[in-house]
């Protein structure tokens, strides 16, 4: 068996994208049953309710994408530095706690959907943390195996050959999990436990989840194209830059209506108005290293592809264009102000998220778990099947037509509740009570199981396309 000759380090990345994935699946029933309810209020009344649901679906997607990011970097470091993982066996054992830690937790949501806000619940139930809940006991172990992860990745670093991407990686992997801690402490003042809040889910997705992509496509497209590593590291330091030049003082965009003082207005237009910059740079650095190769290739009389890992290519390239639509576009379209007055809190800013989170994160996520699937094989050209292009297509398109969907029923909200009815509580309602509301409501439930069948079809590919004889070896 193939397996039993892969690195162990990669072993354990298999792992990681293992459980990322099942979660993955859970992510998406759980935003079909949320999803459902929209449409019918009814559905799982008292069983599953739309909280529950919703909260699963929100904390999955995340717990997804950090077992994910964890599964690159295990997969990635023993080729960038030369040697094996140091302390991997450590990082074996961690993985099995995070597992029962996480399972326990889910669990817990299930069973346990209603009951007293108190001290014993922050501890054993939830804090009541949008995309990071968890009660007290699991955070504590979070940040054990976290720490585990980073002193696994960090005496590697050390020892090994320095390469820009790991170092990028190492600082960018402290501050990641350094923010976790920012949402751990309780104030009994929602103003400043939202302030700290954002702390972990801005300065993740919009600077540290970021630069962690940087590394990853500045990693892929040495593996995939053989881009010139000078070239990919140099684009990696100016992204690097720009990320958190931005993104930092960005978050001010959140700080706009939870009563944090005023300057946070100006500060927060201007900077997180530069947010797109730096994923216009991430686009063009793909494309480039791209066309690049690709020219090299032609003037040495080489017609064919020297792509060699078509899928996870094609996930990477979706990255580009998603992590630039939906965090660039979608996010620049309601970041100012004067327009976030009308936008926030509307189906508008589900319409990012979704867009976001997926064009920024699952597509280039899902790109590694191809390139794991390649190097667990031994394959040299990993080819498309026609799962792998069905699925794409259909998780692609389904996320986007959930996207316009959601962004109708938004624009719905925005003229209706807030500029008609001047954020009333009637204007609430008849907000919801439209036609187009409804319709769009409709269609992101088809779009989302348009989404679903694709993962299906992802789930079938990634399971047998290593073993299918189509592929150069
Ligand atoms: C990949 C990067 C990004 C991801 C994953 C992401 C995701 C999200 C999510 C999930 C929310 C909703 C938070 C909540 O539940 O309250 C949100 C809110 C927001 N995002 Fe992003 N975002 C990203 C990048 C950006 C960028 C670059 C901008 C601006 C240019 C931006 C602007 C905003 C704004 C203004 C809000 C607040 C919306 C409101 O007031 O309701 N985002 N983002
Ligand atoms: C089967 C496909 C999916 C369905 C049916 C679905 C449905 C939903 C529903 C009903 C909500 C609650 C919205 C609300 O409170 O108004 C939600 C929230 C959310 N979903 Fe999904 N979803 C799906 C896939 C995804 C994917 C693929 C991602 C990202 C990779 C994602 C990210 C999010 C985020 C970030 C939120 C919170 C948005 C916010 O509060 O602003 N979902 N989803
Ligand atoms: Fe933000």
């Amino acid at each position: 068996m193939a397996s039993n000759t892969l690195n162990e380090s990669k072993q354990l990345a298999t792992w990681y994208f293992t459980f990322a994935f099942i979660l993955f699946g859970a992510q998406l029933l759980f935003g079909l049953v949320a999803a459902t309810q929209f449409v019918m209020p009814g559905f799982l009344f008292e069983i599953l309710d739309f909280s529950v649901a919703r909260t699963l679906h929100i904390n999955a997607l995340v717990v997804w994408m950090v077992f994910a990011m964890f599964g690159s970097v295990y997969w990635l470091l023993p080729d960038e530095t030369g040697i094996n993982t140091i302390g991997i066996k450590m990082g074996k054992l961690l993985y099995w706690i995070f597992v029962a830690a996480i399972a326990v937790v889910v669990l817990v949501y299930i069973f346990v959907q209603v009951g007293p806000a108190d001290e014993t619940t922050i501890w054993f139930i939830m804090e009541g943390r949008e995309y990071i809940e968890a009660p007290r006991w699991a955070d504590f172990g979070i940040v054990v195996v976290a720490l585990g992860f980073v002193a696994n990745l960090f005496l590697t670093g050390m020892k090994g050959k320095q390469t820009g991407i790991v170092t990028v990686l190492m600082a960018d992997m402290i501050a990641f999990a350094g923010l976790y801690l920012a949402g751990m402490f309780f104030t009994d003042n929602i103003s400043i436990d939202q302030y700290w809040w954002w702390w972990v889910i801005h300065l993740w997705v919009e600077a540290t989840w970021e630069v962690f992509v940087g590394a990853i496509a500045a990693y892929g497209l040495i593996t995939m194209i053989g881009a010139h590593r000078k070239v990919v590291e140099m684009w990696l330091w100016i992204e690097v830059a720009m990320l958190f030049g931005s993104g930092i003082l960005g978050m001010g965009h959140h700080y706009f209506w939870i009563g944090t003082p005023e300057y946070w207005w100006e500060i927060g237009a201007l900077f997180s108005a530069l947010e797109p910059i730096p994923l216009v740079a991430m686009f063009v650095h793909v494309l480039y290293d791209w066309g690049k190769t690709q020219g090299a290739e032609e003037e040495a009389g080489n017609s064919a592809s020297v792509i060699n890992n078509k899928p996870a290519f094609t996930w990477f390239v979706l990255n580009a264009f998603g992590n630039f639509l939906g965090a660039g576009i979608w996010g620049f379209f309601h970041t100012l102000p004067q327009v976030n007055l009308y936008t926030h809190g509307t189906q508008f800013t589900s319409a990012h998220g979704h867009l976001a989170f997926f064009g920024a994160y699952a597509t280039i996520l899902i790109g590694m778990m191809y390139i794991a699937v390649q190097g667990k094989n031994n394959i040299k050209v990993l080819k498309n099947t026609k799962s792998s292009i069905w699925a794409v297509s259909m998780i692609a398109g389904g996320v986007m037509g959930m996207t316009v969907a959601l962004t109708i029923a938004g624009y719905v909200q925005v003229l209706v509740s807030r500029a008609q009815m001047g954020a009333t509580w009637a204007g609430y309602f008849d907000g919801q009570a439209g036609m187009w509301f409804a319709q769009g409501m409709d269609w992101r439930l088809v779009m989302g199981l348009v989404t679903f069948l694709g993962f299906l079809l992802l789930a079938k590919d990634l399971l047998t396309t290593g073993k299918n004889p189509v592929h150069e070896r």
